[in-house]
């Protein structure tokens, strides 16, 4: 196991250029399922999940390779409908198979994903929009049993939950619903960029969906569809962790390429306030702290609004702000794992229920922190850039699953960190 060594308070300056999004290519490669050849993904970021998602399209009997950063998928005739456990259980986003394999083969066996550390995370959304859609699903031995016997035909589904739309409801069902005899309307879709890549991946591949990017998706459902070949966005989370790194340290000065600014424009007005100095162009954002920092609010919404992958690191910038921030999470409630972390590098906060009340301190000092989560994981490096002294951040594994090499990214820009074995 690895573990990252930083020694804090070195200044950040330079370029860094941002990877291909996670959140995007995994429903992508899923999505590939659906073609009758090869499709072709590039801008594919190295990272851990894409390997599981390579390692489960492999069992479900595709051929899947990754040569530099494209990544081959030809699904063939013998495509196989169960995903099982033991793959499942290491990716949530294995679920995103259950519409596409359903929508080929009218029939899939894909496990529970269950629990996380970030929270509960249920999928019932997900089955509300098959069963809409005509599939008959069972729970059994902890696998969704989902079978379509006359096939899938268009409906209007209505995919509200509790916590708002779900990325990955909306993903699956959108998917399912390319195949499907008829129109299907998904009211309260979710809007993520990360849905509108992939309903253009599907509309290249000869779906015909329209409304991705708002709340209301239409889907007309056809014969078949082709293999193609499509570059997906850049990593906003990615970016914006990025943008964070530039304001947590003093003097940063980051300009951050291959990023959509228009992706993140929440975070952006949430660092402005917060003293931070943007200038935007085309797929670049330059970033430059230069003074005191202020206290911000931030309530975590689903897209538009400041995203849930970006409040742990907006937390390690709030603990070196001095004054009193308060985050809350509506999206997971309960996901604060970073909290006692952080809390171990000198800060205070306190939980009051979905609310992090954070007092930030003029300087954290370097400890060995323990990271929990992916997103997690990148706030403690941040509060490490930040740190007075040594942080070591033990468990890395969870942030190679969504960062391509973010060490030498940040090395590159002047900070002092480095991988070492456990
Ligand atoms: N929810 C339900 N029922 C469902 C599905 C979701 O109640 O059937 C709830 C969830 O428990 C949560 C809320 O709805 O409270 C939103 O969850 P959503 O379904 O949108 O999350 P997801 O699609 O499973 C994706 C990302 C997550 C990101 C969330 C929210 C991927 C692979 N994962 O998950 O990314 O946090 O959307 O934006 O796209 C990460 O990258 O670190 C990560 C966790």
């Amino acid at each position: 196991m690895d573990k990252i060594v930083i020694h804090g308070g070195k200044k950040l300056r330079g370029e860094v250029l941002v990877s291909g999004a996670k959140n995007a290519v995994l429903p992508i490669m899923a999505a590939a399922l659906l073609g009758e050849d090869t499709s072709y993904i590039e801008n594919v970021p190295n990272l851990k999940d894409v390997h599981t998602m390579i390692k489960l399209l492999r069992v479900l009997g595709v051929k899947a390779n990754m040569v530099g950063h494209t990544v081959e998928i030809k699904p063939g005739n013998n495509l196989k409908a169960v995903a099982p456990y033991n793959l499942v259980s290491t990716m949530r986003a294995s679920v995103c198979v259950l519409g596409p394999l359903l929508g080929r083969l009218n029939k899939v066996e894909v496990s529970l994903p269950g629990g996380c550390v970030i929270g509960s995370r249920p999928i019932d959304l997900h089955l509300k929009g098959l069963e809409a859609l005509g599939a008959q699903i069972t729970i059994e031995h902890g696998y969704v049993r989902a079978h379509a016997p006359k096939g899938l035909r268009g409906a209007d589904v209505y995919l509200g939950g509790n916590f708002g739309s779900s990325v990955l409801a909306t993903a699956n069902v959108m998917m399912a619903a390319t195949l499907a005899r008829g129109t299907t309307y998904v009211e309260n879709a979710a809007c993520e960029p990360e849905l509108v890549d992939l309903a253009e991946f599907l509309n290249k591949m000869g779906a015909k969906i329209k409304g991705h990017g708002s709340h209301l998706i239409q889907v007309e459902g056809v014969k078949k569809l082709r293999g193609t070949r499509h570059a997906v966005i850049p990593d906003r989370i990615e970016a914006g962790t990025f943008m964070v790194a530039a304001t947590v340290v003093r003097n940063g000065d980051v300009v951050v390429r291959n990023c959509n600014p228009d992706h993140n424009h929440a975070l952006i007005d949430k660092l402005t306030q917060a003293g931070a100095i943007v200038t935007k162009a085309k797929n670049v954002v330059r970033i430059r702290r230069n003074g005191l920092l202020h206290p911000v609010e931030v309530t975590t919404l689903p897209y538009p609004g400041f995203p849930t992958d970006l409040q742990a690191q907006m937390m390690a910038l709030a603990t070196v702000t001095p004054g009193i921030s308060v985050i809350t999470e509506k999206i997971y409630p309960d996901r604060f794992m970073h909290v006692s972390e952080l809390n171990r590098m000198g800060c205070k906060i306190f939980l009051e229920g979905s609310s992090a009340i954070v007092h930030g301190i003029k300087h954290l000092s370097g400890a060995p922190v323990m990271a929990s989560d992916l997103r997690a994981s990148a706030a403690l490096v941040l509060a490490g850039l930040a740190a007075e002294g040594v942080t070591e951040v033990h468990r890395v594994y969870h942030l190679d699953r969504g960062y391509e090499r973010i060490e030498e990214k940040l090395s590159r820009l002047g900070a002092s960190i480095k991988r070492e074995k456990e």
